[in-house]
């Protein structure tokens, strides 16, 4: 169904909800592909890091190494300069906020996450925050260098893992797919069915 179709229905509550490819689309993604293992929750992000594997790109091999690295390294390289940065949550520049002191601050979870992150771990090299997929068909380049330019590359991403991943391992959780055409088509119309109109909620 097009997605203006689909948001009138919703619009006017006359939705009936998935059509039958997003629905079986929503099963593979629940069920054999299990991307609900990273897409998963409200926002279908469990706000954590992962390496997917994107491998090398001809944009990629013409940069500098220095470039390189900023592209690629991904939370291992943000853990390292949010150490080192004036503005980290143990930085004396944040003043009173929203009520909470500094030490209150310092001594917060996220704070304590910050200071003892294992930075020559492994696991963040070439790890990226997992997006939302909210309204994904609307925000194409996807992935973070925005290599892939429709949802169709990025299904085919997941379908073949083609190569080897640019930096550090891709988890092992993510296995190819093999998707029939198919079983492509209703991936597709899953992600679309992540569209919702923007809602006013008046004052
Ligand atoms: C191991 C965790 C994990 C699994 C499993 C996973 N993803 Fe992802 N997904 C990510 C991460 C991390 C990114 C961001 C990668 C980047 O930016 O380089 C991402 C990016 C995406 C994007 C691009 C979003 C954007 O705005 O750029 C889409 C679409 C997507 N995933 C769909 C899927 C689908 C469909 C599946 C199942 C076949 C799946 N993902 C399985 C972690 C995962």
């Amino acid at each position: 169904m097009p997605l203006d179709a689909l948001a009138e229905e919703q619009a006017a509550g006359t939705s009936t909800g998935f059509s039958r490819d997003a629905l079986a689309g929503l099963r593979l993604f629940t069920g054999r592909a299990n991307c609900v293992l990273c897409h998963r929750g409200p926002l279908l992000s469990d706000q954590q890091f992962h390496n997917i594997g994107l491998g090398e790109t001809d944009r990629l091999a013409a940069l500098s190494v220095e470039q390189w690295v900023a592209d690629v390294a991904g939370r291992a390289k943000g853990q390292i300069e949010v150490r080192a940065s004036e503005f980290n949550c143990r930085a004396g520049v944040w003043g009173d906020n929203g009520g909470m002191s500094a030490r209150e601050r310092v001594e917060s979870e996220s704070c304590r996450e910050q200071e003892f992150a294992d930075i020559e771990n492994y696991e963040a090299v070439g790890a990226f925050k997992t997006p939302t997929l909210r309204n994904v068909a609307l925000t194409a380049p996807y992935f973070h260098d925005g290599r892939a330019s429709s949802l169709d590359d990025v299904i085919d991403h997941y379908d073949k893992l083609a190569g080897d991943p640019v930096i550090g391992h891709r988890e092992e959780s993510l296995r190819r797919l093999d998707l029939t055409s198919r079983e492509k088509t209703q991936f597709k119309a899953f992600l679309e069915s992540l569209t919702s109109p923007v809602r006013d909620l008046g004052e």
